[in-house]
């Protein structure tokens, strides 16, 4: 057996190691930190009535207040039930990492624990999903497969620009989510304030670690790394606007469908959403010439 590689990776270390503290610090127990028997308060939207994906389109105008906000409840739900499948995506790729990086390494006690934040965070979403009182958007048998298969590619540092795109456009879409104020559901507000906290140490170590290696990749390797979170785009765009979650308060889907994915006002949410990680893969020379055109088609950029 040949031993595992040493811990001395400089400034990686001292970085890990910081964000451990963070999180020793400032971590959450949503089992126990969230009344889950707290009543719904009546009438209050689950996300701001600007970020639904219809907003402003002439079927939002003919829809009655409560059926606004069932689509709310509806596309909330559908968010954190692709946040489920993602960080199950991402806690299957980090462990599978793991066996070729030293147990006893910081960055491994970092990993750890942020595979420890992702196993509260599914089990908060499904908590709040059951609360909210809807079924799950979950993937059937061909999209698990799906979800288990991308868990293997997502390696070095495809593991790290893929959970950037995973995390950084729903950070930012939370962000937009608690900037919504008083007039949301408390619950929600709890729920997103626990997990922009904990994502906050997430993203700085996977751009941490996207900082570091960029510049020791290969060219076909950073060609491809640059080229390939492009379709976190169409997978996003097609998901926001699923056609099931129209069916489920009442409207012709198909219909629905296309007027969000024409909304102009759901593309200024997608543009707010993705802005901050745009901006930091151009910084790292990671924005490649497809995925641009890939988040451009689908009215990220
Ligand atoms: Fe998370
Ligand atoms: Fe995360």
């Amino acid at each position: 057996m040949t031993a595992p590689p040493t811990t001395t990776q400089g400034g990686r270390d001292e970085f890990a190691l910081r964000l451990l503290k963070g999180s020793a610090k400032k971590s959450y127990e949503p089992i126990v930190d969230i009344d889950w028997d707290a009543p719904l308060a009546e009438d209050r939207y689950f996300l701001p009535p600007q970020m639904v994906s219809l907003y402003g389109t002439p079927m939002w105008e003919q829809m009655d207040d409560g059926q606004r906000v069932d689509l709310s409840r509806q596309e909330f739900a559908n968010y954190i039930s692709m946040g489920i499948w993602f960080e199950n995506m991402l806690n299957q790729s980090l462990l599978r990492a793991m066996m070729h990086s030293s147990p006893t390494s910081p960055g491994t006690f970092y990993e750890l624990t942020e595979l420890g934040d992702e196993a509260r965070h599914m089990l908060m979403f499904g908590k709040a999903i059951e609360r909210v009182g809807v079924e799950p958007f979950w993937p059937g048998k061909r999209g698990a497969r799906r979800v288990n298969t991308m868990a293997m590619i997502f390696r070095g540092p495809m593991l790290w620009v893929g959970a950037l795109v995973g995390e950084e456009i729903f950070d930012a879409l939370q962000r937009q989510i608690l900037d919504g104020g008083d007039d949301l559901q408390p619950l929600v507000q709890r729920v997103m304030r626990i997990h922009v906290t904990e994502e906050a140490r997430h993203i700085q170590f996977a751009r941490d670690g996207i900082r570091r290696d960029v510049g020791e990749l290969s060219p076909q390797t950073r060609w491809a790394v640059a080229n390939l979170h492009g379709l976190g785009a169409s997978l996003y765009f097609k998901h926001f606007t699923r056609s099931a979650l129209y069916d489920r308060i009442g409207l012709d889907g198909r219909e629905a469908q296309r007027q969000a994915r024409a909304n102009p006002q759901f593309h200024a949410s997608l543009r707010a959403g993705f802005a901050p990680l745009a901006a930091f893969l151009d910084e790292v020379g990671l924005m490649g010439p497809i995925a641009r055109r890939m988040w451009t088609k689908y009215k990220f950029l």
